[in-house]
């Protein structure tokens, strides 16, 4: 069972859909955390994040991994045969910044997708989540269950500035709203594509968003 779901930053789509995932006895994938570890990469390589070539060819020698199930542990191999663990460089703000520059580019999308859907045909739980920008509508568009999560632009400011200390709630406005602006010029996940269920987390609290998703899920099964 595949469910897929996309969502701008701080909609809730991450946190929301791991613990869906936990209720339903799924894995979790979460692609952000390629495209994050990505921008990593590249920062360590001193490779130019806005040249696809530079991009590519971190992508030929990389060995990423990610686990599905249980706490999150993302590691990066540039190649030297060092496994470094990401998991928490990659959630920083500096890394957030910088995202978008990797994510832009359209052959590193396509390889990144095949490494996606490779992930998930290789697992061997009964289901599994995958959430981020363009699942519903380029990773796994034949999903039986697709969702959008969304929030308001202030409500998701809010949930993100818990998450970044330091941070005042204009600050973290401006920056969700910029790095939104950026990536949907490159896919819109704003708008349910055709058979995309639209989940409005802005009056939800975090259980009753779970709930939503894990209801939409029983009802597919
Ligand atoms: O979901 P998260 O905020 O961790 O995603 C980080 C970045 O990765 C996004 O801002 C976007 O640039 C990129 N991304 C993407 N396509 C996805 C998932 C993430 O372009 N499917």
């Amino acid at each position: 069972m595949l469910v897929a779901i996309d969502g701008p930053a701080g909609s809730g789509k991450s946190s929301v859909s791991r613990a869906a995932a936990e209720q339903l006895g799924f894995g979790i994938l979460d692609t952000g955390a390629a495209y994050r570890s990505l921008a990593w990469a590249a920062v360590e390589s001193a490779a130019d994040l806005d040249d696809p070539d530079a991009v590519m060819a971190i992508l030929d020698t990389w060995t990423y991994t990610i686990t599905l199930h249980g706490p999150q542990r993302v590691t990066v191999d540039l190649g030297d045969g060092v496994a470094h663990d990401v998991t928490a460089a990659i959630r920083q703000h500096a890394v957030s910044g910088l995202v978008s520059r990797v994510s832009q580019h359209p052959p590193v999308r396509d390889r990144l997708n095949a490494m996606f859907r490779r992930i998930v045909a290789e697992s061997a739980l009964p289901g599994v989540v995958i959430e981020g920008r363009d699942i519903t509508t380029v990773v796994a568009p034949d999903a039986p269950v697709r969702v959008l999560m969304t929030a308001t632009a202030a409500v998701r400011a809010q949930r993100r500035a818990g998450e970044l200390a330091g941070l005042t709630h204009e600050q973290v406005l401006a920056d969700i709203e910029a790095r939104d602006a950026k990536d949907a010029l490159v896919v819109d996940f704003f708008t349910p594509a055709a058979g995309v269920t639209l989940v409005d987390t802005s009056d939800l609290n975090f259980e009753q968003s779970v709930q939503a998703v894990v209801d939409i899920v029983r009802a597919a099964q």
